[in-house]
């Protein structure tokens, strides 16, 4: 039966392709095949003694075959032209690739980017603002007059003509509410800068900035959003608490403390046997703050908060010595893939 004979061609043809190495190897394969006396080309004469029906049944199917096979003779072409001129160039394709290192963020990068999603979460919106202050801006609009001791609190880098460079990112508090109507909820993390340096002090380091203005806005809310930032950064078993401070902008003014990661409030060295770490600074916008902006302190009310990027990523990643972060060693860097 010439069908059976097409089914047994079928399967030998294509055993047979796989076997093919080489050029001459290629080209036997296609006369013994394809040629005008080979096995394909036999058939196909052998159907004109079928009937009709049978003619185009298995005539389609030996064409198909046919063309089938010429595309695939093509392609192996091609493929063993290219394997034959890499062996010319000296290239061996099955070795592997050189391997190369990919870079990583900053860890403070990192953190600064998961800090951003944590409170855009809570619908504050990021804002950036100059490193180069003025007087005004960075104390005396938020409540540091110039007499003030709390100016001695921050060693500060004064500039040419008045100029500074900013202590911290409160003045992006005075920036946006000068610049946008209540009601607002903005984080602005940033570089700041103070005269200051050892294993936990550097001269420039980064904080973040949190400010939430409308109506009705309580102590409650602003302990609210910090406890939730604090279980989203530190993990969800965090516990927190709050000490009252004193900042001249905030009035009550608080410190967060989160039990200490190490001892989970037992004692260590790291949290010197207290078994908290104090991670910001927060408090309710003086009234003198909204003065300076002319905000009516009738209708409104705010929370600012200010917290240190490094500080958090030294907690949340164990590192003891702020100046990792700006040594650049590859090796501290590639460890926060
Ligand atoms: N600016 C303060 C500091 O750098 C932190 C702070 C910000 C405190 C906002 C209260 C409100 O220490």
């Amino acid at each position: 039966m010439i069908s059976e004979e097409i089914e047994k061609l079928k399967k030998e043809v294509w055993e047979n392709f796989e076997k093919i190495q080489d050029l001459s190897h290629l080209e036997n394969f296609r006369v013994k095949y394809l040629g005008k006396k080979g096995k394909i080309t036999f058939l196909l004469k052998s159907l004109k003694d079928l009937s009709l029906e049978e003619k185009r049944r298995l005539g389609k199917e030996l064409n198909e075959l046919r063309d089938q096979l010429e595309r695939k003779l093509k392609i192996k072409e091609r493929e063993i032209l290219f394997k034959e001129e890499d062996k010319d160039l000296g290239l061996d394709l099955t070795l592997p690739g050189r391997s190369f290192s990919v870079g990583t963020l900053h860890p403070l990068s990192q953190v600064i980017g998961e800090l951003c999603d944590i409170f855009s979460r809570l619908g504050f919106e990021i804002v950036t603002g100059p490193e180069i202050e003025t007087e005004y801006y960075n104390f005396t609009a938020l409540n540091i007059p110039d007499w003030h001791p709390a100016r001695d609190m921050q060693a500060t880098f004064y500039l040419k003509n008045g100029a500074l460079l900013r202590t911290h990112t409160s003045p992006m508090q005075i920036r946006t509410m000068l610049e946008r109507k209540p009601p607002l909820r903005i984080i602005a993390p940033g570089k700041v800068y103070r005269c200051d340096a050892d294993v936990r002090h550097s001269p420039m380091f980064h904080q973040l900035e949190g400010l939430m203005v409308d109506k009705d806005v309580s102590f409650a809310d602003l302990k609210g959003v910090l406890t939730y930032f604090a279980k989203e950064t530190f993990g969800k078993k965090t516990r927190v608490r709050f000490r009252p401070s004193y900042f001249p902008f905030t009035e009550p003014s608080l410190e967060m403390d989160i039990e200490c990661v190490i001892c989970k409030g037992k004692g260590c060295r790291v949290c010197g046997e207290a078994g908290w770490l104090e991670i910001l600074g927060a408090g309710m916008v003086h009234p003198e703050v909204f003065n300076a902006v002319n905000y009516d302190t009738e209708t409104w009310q705010g929370f600012a908060f200010g917290l240190g990027i490094e500080r958090i990523t030294m907690i949340k990643y164990g590192i003891d010595d702020i100046r990792m972060f700006f040594e650049n060693h590859l090796s501290f860097l590639q460890s926060f893939k």
